[in-house]
This record gives structure tokens, sequence and C-alpha cells, in this order.
């Protein structure tokens, strides 16, 4: 069994966290005089005057209702960003530990590493955009601490095979941090449901993608209880603004809602692919468990910007490794896509 403690950073072992007002008093009362707010409320309705709960109660109870698990098992943060930040805080010191990531793969894993000083190593995916086994693990040392993977993968689209993902959970023993943002549109079970079997297991979603709310920024993390402790640790005291936890609680109400826009992206994303595919110009639209197409095109930069010249705006994701000459673009409305197909139809390409 891996010991998790050994793991983390010594500062963050010593850590005294900041108690908030809000930490310190429990219990009922009606006079707040003790976290320097402006008592006499906002300039704007509703008020805004107090600050947040430090916890999101109320949104980890529903969570617990929708996941599973309990809410210690449950941290939320200003977007899925924040817990990668966190994660890096906690686990990686800086200048002496690496992780590694599977490119092809989301950026912020690379450019959160920058920003802490932790070495980046690339085990790149397979020419089937699959995890490279022997790859990862001839770059696993001492200094390992955390290994990104994200699947779905953007910009790849695809789930990984789930086995290699178990292989690298049952041999590695830093973190394995799952990045399921786009879950919802696939037809793999979350990996949640391993969450009792693997204590280096981190599972990240968020409220970006199926949930229609990036606007609001909030992103789970869901670990052991021992890592999201930590999590909650060292994360800013108020990090869920009031608007924000109001009105995802508000959202949580509305699973049926969410279910029917997955539904419909899931069937537009096929309809989508199948006709792109026909289109001469098109060499490959690769498979996808996501709300988005990688889609290999003769001279990629060029329809790039013919498309932006149409007021169409995708992804050129032609210099990611294996990527080359290739769009990514997100699943529109009906409408949007059929636009985008008019489009490109219409682009000179032979
Ligand atoms: C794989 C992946 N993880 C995380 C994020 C960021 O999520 P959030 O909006 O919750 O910060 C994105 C955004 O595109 C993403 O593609």
């Amino acid at each position: 069994m891996v010991d998790i403690s050994l793991l983390l950073r010594d500062n963050i072992k010593k850590l005294v966290p900041y108690a908030s007002a809000r930490d310190e008093f429990s219990g009922s009362a009606h006079i707040f005089l003790d976290a320097n707010e402006n008592s006499l409320g906002s300039p704007i309705s509703p008020a805004f005057n107090r600050y947040p709960d430090p916890h999101q109660q109320k949104i980890k109870e529903r969570l617990t209702q929708i996941k599973g698990l309990p809410p210690q098992n449950i941290f939320l943060g200003n977007g899925s960003d924040e817990c990668i930040d966190l994660l890096y805080r906690a686990f990686c010191n800086p200048g002496k530990d690496n992780v590694i990531i599977h490119p092809p793969t989301y950026g912020m894993y690379e450019v959160s590493a920058h920003i802490h000083d932790v070495e980046v190593r690339r085990a790149l995916l397979t020419d089937e955009f699959e995890l490279d086994l022997p790859a990862i693990e001839g770059l696993v040392d001492e200094k390992t601490k955390i290994i990104w993977i994200c699947s779905p993968n953007n910009p790849t689209g695809n789930a990984f095979n789930a086995r290699d993902i178990e292989m690298i959970l049952n041999n590695f023993d830093g973190l394995v941090v799952i990045d399921e943002a786009y879950i919802n549109f696939s037809r793999q079970p979350s990996f949640i449901r391993e969450l009792i079997e693997y204590p280096n297991l981190v599972v990240l979603q968020t409220f970006s993608k199926a949930w229609g709310l990036a606007g609001l920024r909030m992103g789970m993390a869901f670990a052991s209880e021992f890592i999201i402790d930590v999590m909650n640790r060292i994360k800013p005291p108020y990090n869920i603004g009031q608007p924000t936890q109001s009105l995802v609680l508000e959202a949580l109400r509305e699973t049926d809602a969410v279910n029917e826009m997955i539904r419909k992206i899931v069937h537009m994303r096929n309809e989508l692919a199948e006709k792109l595919s026909q289109i001469s110009s098109v060499l490959c639209v690769y498979p996808s468990e996501s709300n988005f197409l990688l889609v290999k095109i003769r001279e990629a930069r060029h329809v790039y910007e013919m498309l932006l010249n149409s007021g169409i705006v995708v992804r050129d994701r032609s210099s990611a490794p294996g990527c080359t000459d290739c769009l990514r673009i997100t699943i529109g409305t009906q409408e949007q896509n059929e636009k985008l197909l008019t489009t490109l139809s219409s682009i000179g390409i032979s």
C-alpha cells in the first residue's frame, strides 16, 4: 500500500493552515462581527457582503448524492486548473521532483509544472493515441511524484485503455491523477469507482464541459481523505465565490437537463464526424469520446484561416506531437455545425 504522506513536501507537512473567521466559529448566531465584512450590505442585490462557505458544504452534500462519495473525499476548486496547481504545491519540490505527461495532452499540466519549477518528462502517446507503458516505465524514478492522465484526452478525444491506466495505478508509487474533464461524453466509466482501491489516485472533473458552467469556474477533485485534507489546508480560504456556489447548487438540481444536453452533444458529435469524413480534404476524423473532434485535414493552417474569415474559430493543434495538420473542433449547435460543414466544403482544397 502506497504511503501518500511520504510524497508530501516537508513545508506542507509542517504547515499550520490559515484559520478563517468562519472556520473558528460554528454554531448559531445572528450578529456577525467576526470577519470585517461590510455589515451594512452591498450596493447590489442580492447582497454579497458576507464571505462564502470556505468548505462549500451544501455543494459537497449534493455531490455526495450524485457521485456516491462522502464530502471528505471531495475537493472543490476554482476550476480544475486550481486543483492541478494545488497538487503541484502539495507534492512537488521545486527544482527537485518531476512529473510525467503524455503529449499531445492538456497544456496546463506542463505550464503549471513550469510555474512550480518542476521537471516535465514526456511519454508521447503511441500512433493510436494510447498510453506508452514501456516509455512511462523508462521515465519513472524516485523523484517522479505525479503521472498525469487525461482520459478522454484533450486534444485527441479518445479515452485510454482502462487496463493500461490500471497497470500504472498498480505499479507506480506516486500520485496518478486522472483528469476526466470530458467523462460525461464517454462510454468509459469514471475511475471514481477505483478510489477505494488506490490511495494514490486523484480523479479530476469539472463543471466547465457537460454541465455548461465554464464561466462560473468550479472544478472537482475526488481522492482519499488524506489527499483532500491536504488540498483543503493549502487552498486560499475562500476559493469559491458565493455567486458560483449558489448557481452551481441550482444547476445540481437540473441533472435531467444536463443529461439531455449530453445526449444531444454526443448525437451531434457522431453525426458531425460522419459528415466531416465525407469531405474530400478531410484525411481522418479521430474517434471521440468527448465534446470535440480532432480532424486531420489537408492544408490545416489554410483551412483554419479560411474558417476564421467566415467567423468560425476552431483550434489549430498541428504543432502538437502526432497532430500534424489537425484541427480540434468543438461540437456546436446544430446550426453552427451545419455552417461549419458548408464552409469547409466550399474551401477549395483537392
Ligand atoms: C482536460 C482538461 N482538464 C481541465 C480543463 C480546465 O477545466 P476548468 O475549466 O475546470 O479549469 C480543461 C479545459 O479545457 C481540459 O481540457
